[in-house]
């Protein structure tokens, strides 16, 4: 037996310090030691990041537990599906699986194309802002048909916006009023929101919280570097060539970055026992970069999206019975918005601001952008609304 190897740690605090000020300096630091490398952090933990080592902790939810592991730090995730273990996680996805279908949510398109459309930018802007900004309009037409006091929604998810600790800090007040407001939100909820797939759940309240908490900073932050990538790609702005540009930009910029489980039982992984009791990670933001997997993968290509993807070796939105419940309406959202900016024009104002990896990954600075009409279209040579609408192949 052997151990797995680690970065260089500080005689105290072991990793804990740089966990706080360079997660991602640091787990690049492991991953060149090893595709399965230990940190100390406060408790023991194993980040790996091969496609065996996504399928073991992402396929066996007996023994990798979500209750104990970080998303329970933060208010926002701690409750609902993320804090529900097996076998009642099971019964639960039950439930509301079929309302998140692609086929469910088809009919949402509309809706998202025409709040869109009403807030097209226009001159400069910053795409995180815009984003956030959007996402939220949409997130409160479909799940809850508006009945959410707008300020409400806004007090209640900014924090998430915020660098840490914001997500992490308790805000009771806040969260019983917005609880107030879902309670009569999901009592009236109409027959097409999103929120009567969580009236019919004990429960259904904190559900609908976390699911709302867990469906905005991801798809806002991925929708803004996507407008940044589209602005030097802008022939992806068509339906057949849109879902490229989307799956590209969760490969690169994957909002859940790092995931994390406790082993319920020791568990065996290339000779090496992780005991009971141990933080373990997978990363699909490693995974998502790992040359051994993907050809040049700091580069931005959508086109890579047109042959198959590695098995267990593209997760954005993790994968096995724990995977994301949004992860259909995200892509719908996402290919919605960015089909919306066929016919105008973006322009990058600034530099990549880098990454910044808090509760999700972000931009650590303004993604400074410009949208002008576009000449094409003026000229007729781009009509991207003749197509109709973009639905989804049949792999997604
Ligand atoms: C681009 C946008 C999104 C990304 C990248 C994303 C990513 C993820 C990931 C990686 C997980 C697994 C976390 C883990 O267990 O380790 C997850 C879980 C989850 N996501 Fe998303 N998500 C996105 C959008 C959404 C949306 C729109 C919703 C709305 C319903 C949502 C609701 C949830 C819920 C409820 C879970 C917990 C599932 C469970 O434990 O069974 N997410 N998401």
């Amino acid at each position: 037996m052997r151990d797995y190897p680690a970065p260089h740690a500080q005689r105290l605090v072991g990793h804990l310090g740089r966990w706080g000020t360079d997660p991602l300096g640091l787990i690049e630091e492991g991953s060149r030691l090893g595709s399965v490398f230990s940190l100390r952090l406060w408790r023991s933990a194993v980040v790996g990041y091969s496609p065996d080592w996504n399928r073991l902790i992402l396929g066996d939810l007996s023994t990798f537990r979500s209750r104990g592991s970080m998303s329970g730090l933060s208010p926002y995730l701690a409750g609902g599906l993320v804090r529900t273990e097996a076998p009642e996680h099971r019964r639960r996805r039950q439930v509301l699986n079929p309302s998140f279908h692609r086929t469910a949510l088809a009919d949402l398109e509309p809706r998202i194309r025409a709040i869109t459309r009403d807030r097209l930018p226009r001159g400069d802007f910053d795409a995180t802002a815009w984003s956030s900004a959007l996402v939220r309009d949409v997130l409160s037409a479909l799940f809850f048909d508006d009945t959410i006091p707008a300020a409400l929604l806004q007090r209640f998810l900014a924090p998430l916006d915020r660098a840490l600790p914001a997500p992490f800090l308790r805000r009771p007040w806040l969260f019983r009023r917005m609880n107030r407001a879902l309670g009569h939100a999901l009592a009236h909820a109409g027959p097409t929101t999103l929120a009567g797939a969580f009236s019919a759940l004990p429960g259904g309240i904190e559900e609908a919280r976390v699911a709302l908490a867990a469906a905005y900073d991801t798809t806002a932050h991925t929708l803004a570097w996507l407008l940044w990538h589209l602005a030097e790609h802008p022939s992806f702005a068509t339906p057949d060539r849109v879902p490229l540009l989307v799956e590209e930009t969760l490969r690169l910029y994957p909002a859940g970055w790092m995931g994390t489980r406790i082993t319920a039982t020791p568990v065996t992984f290339d000779d090496v026992v992780i005991p009971s009791g141990t933080l373990v990670m997978y990363s699909p933001y490693l995974t998502h970069r790992d040359p051994t997997l993907w050809t040049d993968p700091t580069v931005f290509r959508p086109d890579r999206f047109s042959d198959p993807v590695p098995a267990w070796g593209f997760i954005p939105f993790a994968a096995g019975e724990r995977t994301c419940l949004g992860a259909q309406l995200a892509r719908l959202m996402l290919r919605t918005v960015a089909a919306e900016f066929a016919d105008l024009s973006l322009t990058r104002t600034g530099p990549h601001p880098g990454l910044r990896a808090g509760i999700t990954l972000t931009a650590a600075g303004p993604l400074a952008l410009r949208c002008d009409g576009n000449p094409l279209a003026t000229k007729g040579l781009l009509n991207s609304r003749a197509h109709g609408p973009i639905g989804f192949p049949a792999s997604s």
